[in-house]
């Protein structure tokens, strides 16, 4: 892996998420992954049948207990384990998320044996020299907001700045990095106009109107917490993949544009005032020709995403050109079961990454997704994003091949 000079303090490490790692959740997402897990199971071959590793798959994804989240890799339970590793690999860095559900179960009522959970590990990423990097909403949601009407409600709104208020009293001491919601445009495309999310609806003005109150949340809950303290450094996590025109056609180059756009600033728009850094997920790209996506697929990971992990430095140019703003990359990964792409990708990236930093990009992190393999949403566990393989029947983890390259980078690069 390429070795060469970023800054001193620059933050590198991995992400998870509290309802694809940690198991034993109850919130919106368990309950409609009970409500769906056979129908899913049931429609697997249509949607991952073209998937050139549908032999290697099929068994888990034609399987229902795959989309049942359960317990997951017992994160919870085991997190001492493995921040122990992430210290191992030696990151300085790991987003995680709260779960809103377990500090707020039912209405006002707060769990105080949960809240004690994550100050016991936030105390245990700081005993390791890890920097916490927390993560207020990562798509679930506890089921009596959802009943409420979730996010599709604006009247709801002042309930989530209200449990970010109480994090931030319970845990804020030992915080800087906030990320007030995870990509806020997936979370109400999928949930609200595809229908693939909970509470599966297919409606264009649902659509609009989550992304307008999630806006609001966002900043409702920036202000309130720069109103606690300055020194927090607040922002969302914002999915910004790369769209670029496959010809010269006006068409195409106009459209990639137009894609774009909508893709980034629609929402940024909206939300970069209150943002102190902006953290950027990047999986893939999209080749434009017409209005037509079509990709080239000369390396397509697990799940069928195309790898151009070099154009993350296109992203990353584009958004501090416009934004202005410190980057951290929050997100970026591949689903590789076999371990044969993940360490080409890694390189890849750190190169974008140097590319990105030598044209004047303020990028101050990088957090690949993921530390462990963990529950892939609608498309449960067979998808492995992990530095860590899980086995998921005995819950043990064994560090792949990349997840070493990537520590033994980390130490040379930290050094
Ligand atoms: C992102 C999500 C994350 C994970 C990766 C693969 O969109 O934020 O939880 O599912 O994709």
């Amino acid at each position: 892996m390429p070795l060469a000079r970023f800054p001193k303090r620059f933050l590198w490490g991995a992400s998870i998420a509290a309802h694809q790692v940690e198991g034993g959740n109850h919130n919106q997402w368990s309950v409609w992954e009970l409500e769906h897990a056979k129908s899913l199971a049931a429609q697997a071959k249509y949607q991952y049948g073209d998937l050139e590793n549908w032999d290697d798959i099929k068994k888990e994804a034609l399987d229902p207990a795959n989309y049942i989240s359960g317990r997951a890799t017992d994160h919870y339970e085991r997190y001492v384990h493995d921040i122990a590793t992430a210290k191992k690999l030696n990151m300085s860095a790991l987003r995680f998320s709260i779960e809103w559900s377990r500090l707020e179960p039912q209405e006002g009522r707060w769990d105080s044996a949960a809240i004690d959970h994550y100050k016991r590990y936030v105390a245990e990423l700081k005993r390791q020299g890890i920097e916490p990097i927390l993560t207020l909403m990562h798509f679930t949601l506890p089921v009596w907001f959802a009943e409420k009407g979730g996010f599709e409600q604006r009247g709801n709104v002042k309930y989530f700045v209200r449990f970010a208020e109480k994090v931030l009293n319970e845990l804020g001491r030992d915080i800087t990095y906030i990320i007030t919601i995870n990509e806020p445009e997936v979370y109400a495309f999928e949930s609200y106009y595809q229908g693939h999310w909970p509470p599966g609806q297919q409606s264009k003005r649902a659509l609009i109107s989550v992304l307008s109150n999630l806006a609001l949340a966002h900043n409702k809950a920036a202000k309130m917490i720069h109103g606690i303290n300055r020194r927090y450094k607040v922002s969302i996590a914002k999915n910004s993949n790369y769209f670029y025109a496959g010809d010269n056609a006006v068409l195409s180059i106009r459209s990639a544009g137009v894609m774009q756009y909508m893709q980034d600033d629609y929402f940024l728009r909206k939300v970069t005032k209150t943002c102190d850094f902006l953290g950027v997920n990047f999986y893939f790209s999209n080749r434009v020709y017409g209005y037509r996506i079509h990709n080239p697929n000369e390396r397509i990971s697990d799940v069928g995403w195309d790898m151009s992990p070099d154009d993350l430095e296109h992203v990353l140019e584009r958004l501090h050109r416009k934004y202005k703003l410190p980057i951290i990359v929050t997100e970026n990964g591949c689903a590789d079961a076999s371990d044969e792409k993940r360490q080409w990708w890694l390189t890849r990236t750190i190169l974008a990454l140097q590319r990105a930093l030598a044209e004047g990009v303020d990028v101050r992190g990088y957090l690949h997704w993921s530390l462990l393999d963990n529950f892939e949403w609608d498309k449960g566990k067979w998808p492995r994003f992990g530095l860590v393989e899980v086995d998921y029947d005995t819950l043990e983890r064994r560090i792949r091949p990349s997840g070493k390259k990537y520590g033994a980078f980390l130490k040379r690069i930290r050094e």
